[in-house]
């Protein structure tokens, strides 16, 4: 008798749990109804990497789209007008000389105000296939309007944004020379989209390496890629970027709050999901760049490259890496730098050491405002260098 109330009360159990499957929430609803398209392969069947988890980022002039765009996108990425105060731009979080970051812990911006997550990179963020790290935006022209509305980033209104542009004359005659429709919020968001598209670099000797057959990975960089591959890293991080394919748990294996990262305070998924099976889910991140871009993870608690790839085998494939596989994974992680980048980022840190660099920030910055005109010049530069760097 007891055993068979047992039974039935374990059925209609079973009848709740699969009644509430067959309802997901709203939010999960909205979630998965979004627009999706597929992520950029770029490798035909006979490519020399089509059976393999890696893709070479593609060459710059396959996506190359209007450069009067690009020109009015690197302008705005710059300007700081399109903050409530005047004081931040886009590019004041992410920084070209800083690898596209701000190499804070986590982002500040107007007035101060402190955001909680680490600025990712926007080099190669083209090529993952939602923005963010919980991925919210859909595209880079969705998510170039996100930071403009952001209490704790550029904090001003989006249509107060779009008045100011119509009022000055520079940038209303761009849009109106442009755009069909001129100036729109649509369009201000596709401008900076195609300029964030712009920054993408695929001069790294891991590219070369997977473009061009060449030898241009050191003995400790292949034995690195072996241990990525055998340890299961790939299993996440693959494809052009090596990540931002793939929303996965951060703590895949073993608790993050066995570990310094502040990661139960911030949900992930789960806030725009609502499930509990998505709490503390990110999008995996890109791995292109990733030795310049200090210090690590959506709350940028690890400070180096090393803790955060011996975290990674703990958390995520389960495995105390020894000291020589931790270095031998972090110099393969060297060899997806951008050549370019990789320079001028130890320039930076020499002058760090010297105390130079805030006085040579201000400074750019301050030159970087003093008019359309040089902004016009930086660019054609810009311009050269990305298309020397695509070939
Ligand atoms: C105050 C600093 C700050 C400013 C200003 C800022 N960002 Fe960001 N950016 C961040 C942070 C922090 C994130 C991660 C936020 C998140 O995932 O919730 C981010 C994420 C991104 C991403 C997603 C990258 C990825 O891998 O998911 C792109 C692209 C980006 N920003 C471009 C821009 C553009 C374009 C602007 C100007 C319109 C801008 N950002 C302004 C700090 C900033
Ligand atoms: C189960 C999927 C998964 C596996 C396996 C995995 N990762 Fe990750 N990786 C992630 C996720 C998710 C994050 C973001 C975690 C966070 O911020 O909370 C991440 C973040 C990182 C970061 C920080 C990047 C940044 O910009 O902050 C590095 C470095 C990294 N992983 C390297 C590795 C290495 C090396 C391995 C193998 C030892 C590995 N990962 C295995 C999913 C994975």
């Amino acid at each position: 008798m007891i055993i068979r109330s047992i039974g039935a009360l374990s059925l209609s159990l079973l009848t709740i749990v699969s009644l509430a499957d067959e309802n997901p929430n709203p939010a999960y609803q909205a979630f998965q109804q979004e627009r999706g398209e597929a992520s950029w392969i770029n490798a035909s069947a006979d490519h020399p990497m089509a059976n393999t988890a890696y893709r070479p980022i593609p060459p710059m002039d396959n996506f190359f789209s209007d450069p009067a765009k690009q020109a009015l996108g690197f302008e705005l990425f710059h300007e700081k007008r399109l903050s409530r105060d005047g004081t931040v731009a886009c590019s004041s979080c992410h920084m070209g000389m800083l690898g596209g970051t701000d190499k804070l812990p986590v982002s500040r911006g107007i007035g101060g105000a402190l955001g909680n997550r680490n600025a990712p990179t926007v080099f190669n963020s083209a090529f993952n296939f939602r923005q963010f790290w919980d991925g919210r935006a859909f595209d880079l022209d969705i998510q170039s309007l996100a930071p403009i509305s952001n209490p704790v980033e550029m904090g001003h209104d989006l249509d107060a944004v779009l008045q100011w542009l119509a009022n000055d004359s520079y940038y209303s005659e761009q849009f109106a020379a442009i755009y069909p429709d001129g100036l729109t919020a649509a369009n201000l968001g596709n401008a900076i989209g195609q300029h964030t598209r712009d920054m993408t670099r695929t001069d790294s000797r891991f590219n070369q390496h997977l473009t061009s057959g060449a030898t241009t990975l050191s003995e400790g960089e292949l034995r690195g890629w072996q241990r990525f591959n055998e340890v299961g890293c790939v299993s996440c991080h693959n494809g052009i970027n090596l990540g931002g394919n793939s929303y996965q748990k951060s703590g895949n294996v073993a608790a993050l709050a066995d570990t310094g990262m502040f990661g139960s305070a911030d949900d992930g998924l789960y806030l725009r999901t609502g499930r509990n099976q998505d709490r503390q889910v990110f999008k995996v991140p890109s791995l292109n760049n990733v030795a310049l871009t200090a210090p690590y993870f959506h709350d940028g608690s690890v400070a180096t490259l090393e803790e955060a790839v011996r975290l990674m085998g703990e958390l995520q494939a389960g495995r105390n890496l020894s000291n020589s596989d931790v270095a031998d994974i972090v110099e393969f992680l060297g060899s997806l730098s951008s050549e370019f980048f990789a320079g001028m980022a130890s320039r930076m840190s020499r002058m760090e050491i010297q105390g130079e660099m805030r006085q040579q920030m201000q400074h750019m910055n301050h030159t970087q405002h003093q008019g359309h005109h040089m902004n016009h010049a930086r660019n054609s530069e810009a311009a050269n260098q990305t298309s020397q760097e695509g070939h």
